[in-house]
């Protein structure tokens, strides 16, 4: 049972698919499984049919809770898994920067097990991110590193992580963005909103730095609540931020106001929604990579990135949480003074497929280097004396 994936929460998913679709296409032998950081129908179940996972071998079932609780829970567990997988796994592959990713990571390297990272090299040089703290520790065990840009191998470098670890693979996300946009397109999502292609916004925000803090939510929603007024934005409201909101005074709520709330999407009816986006306002780290592929202005509602190639290349700008700024970048996006932006090298639907040749490479090459060890031990043995 060579090659063993470990996902947990939404953003796993869309990396993993096209690596295990193009391991399968080679044969290789492989097993999922769902820590279950992510557990709602809208958060996890629609990923798997949509996008034509197959269903996860093993759900741990480790649920919300604090980093500590839902880490510790998530390794419990899957040191558990591992120890009674009999014959344990050549590999253990961990896509992105959740608490999931960290789990495994760690259980895998203190079992022994080589670790590949799916999009390592990410980083946002901003420790109070839990994602940032799951990044570094995750590549730092890592044994094989598959990277989405250049950025991200100069990163490792600069952190001392060996070059031969480490393979430019590109974006895999990408690749199930292209693959699936025809059939989100067919949705038909921004119509049967009652929206009209291209003249309408998108906003998500989930991250605990922009939604736990009042003030910062309060700002951040009089912003859209302005923008509003000119565009109708849509919101698909993430559960961390439905608690938030509950708790604070709600925007307008309303299609009256131009703000219209909705529930968490599926992959096909968010990309519908997006690809005829006029302009996405986001503190997600995807949506700034899918917004790129797909060329419409995005503006990121962080101080930081750790996806910079979505802004010299891409169509990202990283605006803050002032709410004069966010109107003022909104508008220059909506009057067209945006640049284009270019889709970066290797973002080209094939980054499955090399992902899927530097595992199969660095198995072979694992097996090869363990029986060599077995064949210079048997003469040592065979010389030893007898019991
Ligand atoms: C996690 C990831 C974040 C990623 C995001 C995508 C970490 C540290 N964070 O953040 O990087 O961008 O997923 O969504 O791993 N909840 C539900 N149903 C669910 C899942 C969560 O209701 O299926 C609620 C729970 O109340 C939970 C809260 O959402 O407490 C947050 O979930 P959690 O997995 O802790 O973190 P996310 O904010 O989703």
């Amino acid at each position: 049972m060579p090659i063993l994936h470990v996902v947990g929460a939404r953003p796993n998913f869309m990396k993993i698919a096209p690596l295990m679709a193009a391991l399968a296409r080679r044969g290789v032998p492989q097993r999922l499984v769902h820590t279950g950081q992510h557990f709602d129908e809208r958060m996890s179940g629609i990923f798997f049919q949509e996008l034509g996972l197959p269903r996860p071998d093993e759900d741990l079932g480790v649920g919300s809770g604090g980093h500590g609780e839902q880490t510790g829970r998530a390794m419990i567990a899957l040191e558990r898994s591992l120890l009674a997988t009999v014959p344990r796994p050549d590999l253990v592959v961990v896509p992105g920067d959740v608490n999931s990713t960290l789990a495994a990571a760690l259980v895998a390297a203190k079992l022994g097990i080589p670790v590949a990272h799916v999009e390592a090299g990410l980083r946002s040089h901003d420790r109070t991110m839990p994602e940032e703290v799951n990044r570094v520790a995750v590549d730092h065990v890592a044994d094989l590193l598959l990277t989405p840009s250049p950025d991200a191998d100069e990163n490792l470098a600069r952190e001392g992580i060996p070059a031969a670890r480490v393979r430019r693979v590109g974006n895999l996300m990408i690749d199930t963005l292209r693959r699936h946009l025809p059939a989100a397109r067919a949705r038909a999502v921004p119509e049967r909103l009652g929206l009209t292609p291209g003249r309408y916004a998108v906003l998500t925000l989930h991250r605990p730095s922009n939604v736990d803090d009042p003030a910062v939510l309060r700002a951040l929603l009089e912003a859209v609540t302005a923008l509003a007024r000119t565009l109708p934005v849509v919101f698909p409201v993430h559960p961390r931020t439905r608690a938030r909101l509950a708790g604070a005074a709600a925007p307008g709520g309303s299609g009256a106001t131009g703000l219209l709330l909705v529930e968490p999407m599926g992959y096909l009816e968010f990309l519908s929604l997006t690809s005829a986006a006029r302009l996405v306002l986001t503190d997600s780290g995807g949506l700034q990579e899918e917004t790129t592929a797909l060329g419409v202005p995005c503006l990121t509602l962080r101080e930081n990135t750790e996806r910079p190639i979505t802004v010299t290349e891409g169509t990202n700008e990283v605006v803050g949480t002032d709410p004069a700024r966010i109107l003022a970048a909104a508008r220059r996006a909506l009057d067209g003074r945006i640049r284009r932006g270019r889709l970066p090298a290797l973002w080209d639907g094939e980054a499955g497929e090399r992902a899927a040749e530097a595992v199969v490479a660095f198995v072979a090459e694992r097996r090869g280097a363990s029986r060599a060890g077995h064949r210079e031990a048997a003469p040592a043995l065979a010389d030893a004396p007898g019991p």
